[in-house]
């Protein structure tokens, strides 16, 4: 079973960093197959923690090679410094794989994201202003700008050009802004391309060749479920398919190589940006989570909302990916509560219901069924094995594990690689 998905249950943030390192010093490549870096992955090791944004998180394992597959969108100034980071701090990067097909954010991206965020005022995405959406938009409209065209200078600067016609006229007659030049932005990019150039590769033959070999590859998402763009809380959305799909358009391999899809799932819930979000907690449960479970953005540094666990979003999440698997994480944070509220249905305008909602209007109105579950006190970052978790603690986790239609096959209990209790082997 040499192909695996790694990918968030909910709206992103729960953990896959740590759970992509985990694994990574098991399988072969780690491959990252859409976003870029509006991701922010946080990985523990020993004493060190490093914030990872556009690099797989399989980066931190020697034996491992990374890839940015063709479904990612790349900005070239936040990757030569990422790389850079890793190697001041003694992370060998050469292994490096990326697609020449995957898209890159221009600067003049970056500036549309922001102007129209601020256009849209208090209807506002939130985003995380690296310019994903507009760089997708971009790709769709076929005016984007590939890895690949940082190598042919005529061809960068027609395609610069042709995309820069029309936001041009926007960008001065509709947001007041300054017109930008082909010639600088074409002089930015040409600044790159020798840098960059040793880590091209055609990255779906090198795949489907190491699939061939038995060689494991985990495909790691950004995002989550619920930031889908098709699948999503659409419009407060990301701007691709971090959905198990996406995996096989974002990096070109076939639904057939793929054995296992990990949910990746936190112990409750939390959102950054704006949209619906109904468990979400406005009092002192919701400041304490925050609080213990250190809920800030590890790419624009906002508190992320947060609430209690939402059983609904996770069963949704079982479906529209095929998971196989959850990996619970942070269930350390929710030690000390006498009770724990679980989300278990919603109410939508007196009626109960069990699933998510396809209407947005209606989701928008959904107020969380809760079932209360008595809690725990003891620590239990040390735990090694479920039947080290204090009875509370593992009844939590069935019922979750009920809940949610996938069974849960390792727990986190701290931030660390080691703070990990594995029920089933992934590999
Ligand atoms: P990602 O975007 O899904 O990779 O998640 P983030 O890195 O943005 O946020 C998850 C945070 O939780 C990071 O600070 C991790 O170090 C931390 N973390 C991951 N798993 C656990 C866990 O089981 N317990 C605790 N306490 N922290 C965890
Ligand atoms: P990781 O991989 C949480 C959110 C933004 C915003 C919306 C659209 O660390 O889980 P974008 O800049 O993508 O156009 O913003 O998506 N968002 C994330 N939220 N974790 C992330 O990544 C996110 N990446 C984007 O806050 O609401
Ligand atoms: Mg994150």
């Amino acid at each position: 079973m040499p192909a695996l998905v790694l990918l968030g249950a909910q709206w992103g943030d729960e953990g896959k960093g740590k759970a992509t390192d985990l694994l990574g010093g098991s399988v072969d490549y780690v491959v990252r197959y859409q976003g870029g870096n509006n991701a922010g992955h946080t990985v523990v090791v020993g004493d060190q923690k490093y914030a990872l944004h556009l690099l797989p998180s399989g980066i931190l394992s020697p034996g491992c090679t990374p890839v940015i597959g063709n479904g990612v969108v790349v900005d070239p100034s936040v990757l030569l410094s990422e790389l850079s980071g890793l190697n001041e701090r003694g992370v060998d990067t050469s292994k490096l794989l990326i697609s020449g097909n995957a898209h890159i954010i221009t600067p003049y991206n970056v500036t549309v994201d922001k102007v129209t965020e601020r256009f849209l005022g208090k209807r506002k995405i939130g985003t995380t202003g690296r310019g994903i959406g507009p760089t997708y938009a971009d790709k769709i409209n076929r005016v984007g700008i590939r890895v690949q065209d940082l190598y042919d200078e005529s061809i960068l600067t027609q395609k610069v050009e042709a995309a820069l016609d029309v936001k041009n006229q926007v960008l001065t007659k509709l947001y007041n802004r300054r017109a930008i030049a082909v010639e600088q932005v074409v002089e930015e990019l040409l600044g790159y391309a020798a840098k960059i150039e040793p880590y091209v590769a055609d990255t779906v033959l090198v795949l489907n060749q190491a699939l061939e070999d038995d060689k494991v590859v985990l495909f790691e998402g950004g995002q989550g479920t619920l930031l889908d763009i098709d699948h999503g809380t659409y419009p407060f959305v990301t701007s691709s398919n971090p959905t198990a799909g996406g995996a096989c358009t974002g990096a070109g391999v076939g639904p057939t190589k793929i054995s296992r899809v990990i949910g990746i799932l936190k112990a409750y819930t939390t959102r950054v940006g704006a949209g619906p979000f109904p468990t979400e907690l406005f009092d002192e449960d919701g400041e304490a989570l925050r609080r213990i479970g250190g809920e800030r953005g590890v790419t624009t540094g906002r508190d992320r909302r947060c609430g209690w666990f939402d059983a609904v979003i996770a069963r949704y999440a079982t479906r529209v990916n095929g998971l196989t698997d959850f990996f619970l994480t942070k269930l350390d944070v929710l030690t000390g509560w006498e009770q724990i509220p679980v989300c278990v249905a919603y109410e939508i305008d007196g009626k109960r219901v069990e699933e998510l909602p396809y209407s947005q209007s209606d989701f928008h109105h959904a107020k969380p069924v809760y079932e209360t579950l008595p809690g725990w006190s003891e620590d239990i970052t040390s735990a090694k094995s479920f039947s080290d978790l204090p009875k509370n603690a593992q009844n939590y986790v069935k019922a979750l594990e009920e809940m949610s239609g996938a069974p849960i096959s390792a727990i986190g209990v701290g931030p660390g690689r080691d703070e990990t209790i594995e029920i089933n082997s992934f590999l």
